[in-house]
């Protein structure tokens, strides 16, 4: 089932592509960020006619080696972003954490900015983001904004709920469930969201592509499948399993989502089914993705190859499944901290239709991102069954203890 549909950016009207255009020129596109994203994205960029640079602190980090230009920086600076900028075409993110005031400045003076500061400065701080969605009556939790734990002291009522730092937190680590009264305590001294609990009868995520010219495509929505106790994704299948009048609200709700967005770029919603089918949005990310990693392998556009398409002002891509896939993400095993190493991977390459992704950090610790595994099959219980396989046979441990 493709989804399309489309929107119009008048500010970007001087922007159209042309019936038919000639690509004449090399363009210089920026990522802020040097972690696994801006490494896939390096992967997809080699197809195109792009010369890439990276602004980032570490120069270890995953991406480093695969750009034509490693600057070496801090992307919440203000100078180091503005001057990373300046002389490029364009400019993207992995991640949230940036420095917005170099990208609104970079903006206004004619870089393009994917996604635009505007719909990044609503996304990066989860008060404004959950405010944005009360604005335009996107179906989310409800929800009350708190400065400091005296302030959630006076939540009670509003108990069993989830705290969520407004801003920082990622992979689980600004999220703490406050379920009773002895649990405000636990909570954040810091400005932040209490969210009513939901009673989550599954997490889906869905990656949804927008141009310049307003076109859109959506990838079909994924089932996430969480670690309770690292917070963190266990494994992904796709595509989900949705009632038709689910999916349908889903598609819904994110359409109306975007357009309200009001910006170019790759878009993650992530969501909950509640156990009266009802949908809500839990968060958006306005980037590439963990849920659309499977992508790569699974569909005729990948998610990366869609950004590097939006930002290239190229047509968009096909996102349509070839084949259902699952993905295991591959985090580092608690106890182990130090320089990487992948046991039982030789078992895995062995496997038909089993893509590895390692993401070339030299060292783990636990819960961190290593990298992710992606399976084929056109059988569901197939992709379990290897998602089990893998889980239980490949560990990223370190022999340094
Ligand atoms: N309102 C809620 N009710 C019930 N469970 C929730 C609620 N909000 C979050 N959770 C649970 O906590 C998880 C993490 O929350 P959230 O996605 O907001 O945090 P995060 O730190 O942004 O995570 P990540 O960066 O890994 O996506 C969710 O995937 C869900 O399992
Ligand atoms: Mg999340």
């Amino acid at each position: 089932m493709q989804l399309t549909g489309g929107i119009y950016f008048s500010e970007n009207s001087s922007r159209r592509s042309t019936p038919s255009f000639y690509i004449c020129q090399m363009k210089k596109v920026g990522i802020l960020g040097g972690g696994q994203l801006g490494r896939m994205l390096l992967q997809a960029a080699i197809n195109y006619p792009v010369e890439t640079y990276i602004l980032e602190n570490d120069a270890q980090c995953p991406a480093a080696h695969l750009c034509h230009h490693f600057i070496k920086g801090d992307i919440n600076s203000f100078e180091d972003v503005y001057n990373f900028g300046k002389g490029l075409d364009a400019i993207t993110i992995e991640i949230e954490g940036v420095n917005i005031h170099a990208l609104e400045k970079l903006e206004t003076e004619g870089v393009l900015v994917y996604p635009k500061p505007a719909a990044l400065k609503i996304i990066k701080n989860k008060i404004f983001q959950k405010e944005f969605y009360r604005q335009y009556q996107i179906p989310t939790s409800d929800f009350v904004v708190t400065q400091n734990l005296a302030e959630l002291a006076e939540q009670v009522d509003f108990l069993p709920a989830v705290h969520k730092l407004s801003h920082g937190g990622y992979d689980g680590k600004g999220v703490k469930m406050i379920k009773n009264k002895e649990d405000l305590g636990n909570g954040f001294d810091a400005p932040a969201v209490l969210e009513k609990k939901i009673n989550i009868k599954k997490e889906i995520a869905l990656i949804i592509a927008v141009s310049s010219t307003g076109d859109i495509r959506f990838y079909t929505p994924v089932d996430m499948v969480f670690d309770q106790r690292l917070h963190l994704l266990s494994h992904q299948l796709s595509p989900a399993e949705l009632p038709e009048k689910v999916f349908w609200k889903v598609e819904a709700i994110a359409m109306k989502l975007v357009k309200e967005l009001k910006s170019p770029g790759i878009f993650a919603v992530e969501l909950f089914v509640d156990i009266d089918d009802n949908v809500l949005v839990n968060e958006t990310a306005p980037r590439v993705h963990n849920s659309g990693h499977h992508s790569i392998e699974a569909c005729y556009s990948s998610q990366f190859d869609m950004l590097w398409r939006i930002i290239l002002q190229y047509p968009l891509g096909n996102p349509d499944n070839i084949l259902p896939a699952a993905i295991v993400n591959l985090v580092g095993e608690s106890g182990y901290t130090g320089p990487a190493c992948y046991e039982g991977l030789e078992e895995v390459l062995k496997m038909d239709n089993v893509f590895v992704h390692i993401y070339g950090k030299k060292e783990t610790k636990p819960g961190r991102k290593m990298g992710h595994v992606t399976i084929l099959s056109s059988e569901r219980q197939e992709l379990l069954h290897k998602v089990n396989q893998i889980k239980n046979g490949l560990k990223v441990i370190s022999k340094e203890l």
